[in-house]
């Protein structure tokens, strides 16, 4: 027995010296100590400096499996993601939120459906990462349900969840992911946050409703993960950041009402009232988050989310002088409306110089484009 272990201790150490992917090898210790991946490839730039990213959201697979057109909704949206991500070939995927319609799934196969969303993404060899929404949690469906899922079946996926403590009920979905200039750089340019605002119900016959927001506990984790990294990455001047929340922070429903079509462009056919963004009980619970988000994460180009299906615009919001951008509705499961139509926002960083302006529109499905915009010091 003593030897049987002592060989699978040997034979693990081996195994994490060879899986160290060969651009990592040269990194200080202090640096691969902070990498969350060490057995992954790094994320980089292209060579010509630019970096796309194509955001799916709220693609609610599994309503009415009783029925046919739920099923043919599935069919419709895979095919969706197979033809944009042919066309467009981003370096990153996002899948930002309510992956499934939970309230239609049971209980002994709802992670199938994961299986099913996957398919495309891993035919397409695209490193991505998932937040998820409030429809991703429900009786018979839960986010880390979904996570641990997409883990098994999907090897690019990027997907982690926060330390215990952090996130709150339900909330597991919080984490960075580091992206490189050059595959031989040890210190990232770029950082993806992810953060989980919850909602939806709780798993088992007992389900009660779950907070919509991004929980106060995250605040900390946010200052605690930005200081590891200045200290070890040095100062956060050179490092850009993107930020992906499925439901929008409660800070942009006040920004409904300044939008202007010339610099606001984009679908804005949902009104933002109670359950349209985080904290619709009462105002001020995602306030921890959104301050320590906006006090510690330097240069972010831009907080993105979904939820709002009837909403495309970017703004720019005054209180923190942050731009925030709604996704596009990629999904046919989930509500919609004549003309809304189902596509991406597709984000390219020009440059990794955290200084230079990102490019950010909407495509549909049929490759129409709108909503252009670009998201530097001088937007709106
Ligand atoms: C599936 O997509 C086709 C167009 O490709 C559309 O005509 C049809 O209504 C869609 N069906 C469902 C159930 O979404
Ligand atoms: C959950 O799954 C069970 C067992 O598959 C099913 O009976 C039930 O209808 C599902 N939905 C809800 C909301 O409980
Ligand atoms: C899950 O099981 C239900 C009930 O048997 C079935 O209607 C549904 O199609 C199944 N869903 C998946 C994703 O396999
Ligand atoms: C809308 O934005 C454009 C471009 O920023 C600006 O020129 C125009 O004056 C704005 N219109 C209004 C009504 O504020």
């Amino acid at each position: 027995m003593r030897v049987c272990s002592l060989l699978a201790v040997a034979s693990t150490a081996l195994w994490q010296t060879h899986a160290l992917p060969a651009n990592k090898l040269k990194c200080a210790k202090s640096s691969l100590d902070l990498d969350p991946y060490p057995h992954k490839s790094k994320i980089t730039f292209k060579e010509d400096g630019t970096f796309k990213i194509t955001v799916f959201s709220d693609l609610h697979y599994g309503e009415n499996p009783w029925d046919d057109w739920g099923p043919i909704q599935d069919i419709n949206s895979t095919t969706l993601i197979s033809a944009v991500l042919a066309d467009e070939k981003p370096d990153y995927i996002v899948l930002n939120g309510d992956l499934i319609t939970g309230e239609n799934t049971f209980r002994e196969n709802s992670t199938l459906l994961i299986d099913e969303i996957m398919a495309p993404v891993n035919a397409a060899k695209i490193p991505f990462s998932s937040t998820h929404g409030n429809h991703d949690n429900e009786a018979n469906i839960t986010h880390t349900e979904e996570i641990e899922r997409e883990l098994l079946v999907a090897p690019l996926s990027y997907t982690r969840v926060a330390p215990p403590g952090i996130g709150g009920e339900d909330g597991p979905g919080t984490y960075w992911v580091p992206v490189y200039t050059k595959a031989t750089d040890c210190t990232p340019s770029l950082i993806l946050w992810f953060f989980d605002s919850r909602g939806g119900f709780s798993l088992g016959p007992d389900s009660h409703a779950v907070p919509d927001w991004v929980d106060s506990s995250v605040a900390g984790w946010i200052e605690s993960e930005t200081q590891a990294m200045n200290t070890v990455w040095g100062s956060a001047k050179d490092r850009g950041a993107i930020a992906f929340v499925h439901i929008p922070p409660h800070a942009i429903q006040a920004i409904q009402e300044t939008l202007n079509s010339t610099s606001n462009p984009g679908l804005n056919d949902d009104f933002l009232g109670s359950g349209s963004t985080q904290d619709s009980a009462a105002v001020g619970n995602d306030q921890p988050f959104w301050d320590s988000l906006n006090a510690n994460v330097k240069n972010l180009h831009a907080v993105i989310s979904g939820h709002d299906h009837g909403n495309e615009w970017c703004a720019r919001e005054p209180t923190k002088n942050v731009i925030f951008c709604f996704d596009k509705h990629s999904g046919y499961g989930g509500y919609s409306s004549a003309g809304w139509g189902y596509g991406v926002r597709n984000i390219i960083l020009s440059s990794p110089d955290p200084s230079k302006g990102v490019e950010t529109w909407i495509r549909l499905q049929d490759g129409t484009t709108r909503a252009r915009v670009t998201l530097d010091a001088n937007y709106s």
